[in-house]
């Protein structure tokens, strides 16, 4: 069988060795349509966590980034985890590298360090919790108020989480390319071409995007949102594969991807992300590579916070 099979027996093929290999698809929101539409769940960080931890199947294939696929191992060590493309990384989690995060949390004795799901399996390692963007207010709010605490590696995150909670967290100085690129000045304007939308904004988006959204909130969040809201027309302020899922659940809405700064696109696409797409995912199930593998030693450390966080989550609702 050819790796170049038309869609729609791509489709076929991938649902049968899906079948055949006891293997589950795990997708992100940010995640190409066709991709989401194949995954036997799509979920944001928190969701593709909580099935990794539980699924019987033998093989994940982790349709997402490289930290996706390693959290999914330390957390089913004994499964096979696959990853279509494993140079879909994240420029979050290189903002952050595990030997300069150490000599950071060296330098301050005595913190709680909170570490955002989007790092690496050796930053987790130095992390007491880790958390997502869907759960992240709650395990704060969860510390006493003077608790310090280190907070790490999104400064747009930390400063919104520190803003709505009047904590001061000692913040790691990371990013997401994707998010601070959301243009201020060409969201207003679109505000202006649709008076009656409602601005979504993803917390990994810089404060001045946050201060004019109607509503802030994970992918899951901001899906819930919209699809509960009585308003029609949205401006979507996160990685545009999430528009995919808004449109599916409410056809009649309209959704506008937030334009970036750089003007020869009109919204904004994760390049790692959207690495992944259906020949890899083919391939990936076909040959069973790439596949992700953690040391074990980091892989012990770092299964502790990750495992505190699905608790904390559990006994919160979330
Ligand atoms: P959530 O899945 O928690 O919304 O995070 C978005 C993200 O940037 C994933 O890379
Ligand atoms: Fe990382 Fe940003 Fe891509 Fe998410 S959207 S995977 S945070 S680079």
């Amino acid at each position: 069988m050819s790796e170049n099979l038309s869609g729609i027996h791509l489709k076929d093929a991938i649902v049968s060795l899906k079948k055949e290999k006891n293997a589950v698809i795990l997708a992100h929101y940010y995640q190409t349509g066709e991709i989401q539409d194949m995954a036997d769940y799509v979920g944001d960080s928190l969701a593709l966590a909580q099935w990794a931890s539980k699924t019987a199947a033998d093989v994940i294939v982790l349709c997402g980034v490289h930290f996706m696929g390693e959290t999914a191992k330390i957390l089913s060590p004994d499964k096979k985890v696959l990853v279509p493309d494993l140079n879909a990384g994240c420029s979050l989690a290189d903002s952050c590298p595990a030997e300069e995060f150490e000599k950071f949390v060296k330098e301050h004795p005595g913190y709680t360090v909170i570490s955002y799901v989007n790092t690496t399996a050796a930053v987790k390692a130095l992390t007491d919790v880790v958390v997502t963007s869907t759960n992240a207010k709650q395990i704060v709010d969860s510390f006493p108020k003077d608790t310090p605490i280190i907070f790490g590696p999104d400064r747009n995150l930390g400063n919104y989480i520190n803003s709505i909670t009047g904590r001061n967290m000692l913040l790691w100085d990371g990013a997401c390319h994707v998010h601070e690129q959301f243009s201020l000045e060409k969201i207003i304007a679109l505000k202006a071409t649709y008076p009656q939308a409602l601005i979504l904004a993803h917390p990994e988006c810089k404060a001045p995007v946050l201060k004019i959204a109607d509503y802030v909130g994970s992918t899951a969040a901001l899906l819930k949102y919209a699809t509960a809201s009585p308003v029609q027309e949205f401006i979507v302020a996160t990685e545009s594969g999430i528009l995919h899922e808004m449109q599916k659940k409410n056809p009649a809405k309209t959704f506008i991807p937030a334009p970036p700064n750089d003007s020869t696109c009109a919204c904004n696409e994760c390049n790692f992300m959207r690495l992944n797409t259906m020949e890899k995912l083919y391939n990936c199930l076909k040959y069973e590579i790439p596949e992700i593998f953690v040391d074990k030693k980091v892989a012990e450390k770092a299964v502790k916070p990750i495992r505190k966080m699905l608790e904390l989550s559990e006994k919160l609702g979330l």
